[in-house]
């Protein structure tokens, strides 16, 4: 999983592509400039991702699940690399040949890290397809493999930007799109990063089904109450707890690693659910 660059937690990781994340284009800004741009200006715009890629250690599980062919029917594209999202333009087609078929309710689980509780919640409800999108390779072949393992029917797992994915979707696509636990960034500097912005939420919401949700957390205060003045202020979508207010974690929501992580600090948890107007 990409460890977060402000924090020292993981001391033997290596930075892989900090130059990348430091000259690509903002993706929210991208979006406003991409009909008016010309190549020329385009060297200028700078892409901000929500995410810093780490090399860390992977496990021969994961490594298993990336190359052998009894895991291939969960990955959608090459998990090595750098997630390329061509021709991936419709999550319902994934699951065309599977037991649920195309039209069962669908989730996306954006930034699911090693995949413990997103697999937990697609075992819980056979009858919905999830759909899991990560950076982090070591966290993509964990997560295919303990899909593999419990033999599930209905998940598959790209790799690549959650926010390049959604551009190409069609809108009115997908019924719940989770973010738990989305890196903080908690310097100032690089508040631009945070997955939760106006114009990001703008990205997400257009993909969502009517009266689908968008579900957050995070154990950062600073970042509950920045979604919650985001997200309450963002039109088309209504807080499921009311304006102002967070919600208690649901049932279905399964503890995470990095929530764990938080609450051994002595953090709190705010959770977020916002339908679709
Ligand atoms: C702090 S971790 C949380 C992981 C997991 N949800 C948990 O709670 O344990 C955030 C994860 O989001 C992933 N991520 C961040 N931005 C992303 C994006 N735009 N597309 C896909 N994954 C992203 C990172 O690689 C990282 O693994």
């Amino acid at each position: 999983m990409s460890q977060h660059p402000d924090s020292n937690d993981n001391l033997t990781s290596t930075p892989t592509t900090d130059e990348q994340t430091l000259t690509n284009v903002d993706t929210a800004s991208a979006d406003v400039d991409d009909n008016q741009s010309t190549p020329a200006a385009d060297k200028h715009i700078r892409i901000v991702n929500t995410f810093m890629k780490r090399r860390t250690h992977m496990n021969k599980n994961a490594e298993l699940a990336l190359t052998a062919p009894e895991f291939a029917d969960y990955l959608v594209n090459n998990s090595f690399g750098d997630g390329d999202l061509t021709g991936i333009h419709d999550l319902r087609a994934l699951f065309a040949d599977s037991p649920n078929g195309s039209d069962a309710p669908l989730t996306l689980e954006i930034g699911f890290g090693l995949g413990d509780s997103f697999i937990e919640m697609a075992a819980a409800e056979p009858a919905r397809n999830f759909v899991g999108i990560e950076v982090h390779e070591p966290g993509i072949g964990k997560c295919a493999y303990m899909a593999g393992t419990q033999g599930l029917r209905n998940v598959k797992i790209i790799n690549g930007d959650a926010i390049q994915l959604l551009k190409q979707l069609p809108e009115n696509h997908i019924d719940r799109i989770q973010l738990y636990f989305p890196d903080p960034w908690q310097k100032k500097r690089h508040y631009k990063r945070r997955f939760v912005s106006p114009e990001r939420m703008a990205i997400v919401t257009r993909s969502l089904t009517q009266g689908g949700w968008f579900h957050t957390a995070t154990d950062w205060e600073h970042y509950a109450f920045w979604m919650l003045e985001v997200l309450d202020n963002f039109a088309g979508l209504t807080n499921q707890a009311g304006a102002g207010n967070f919600i208690d974690r649901p049932d279905f929501r399964p503890m995470t690693k990095f929530e764990r992580r938080g609450i051994a600090r002595g953090h709190g948890v705010w959770d977020l659910i916002y339908s679709k107007d």
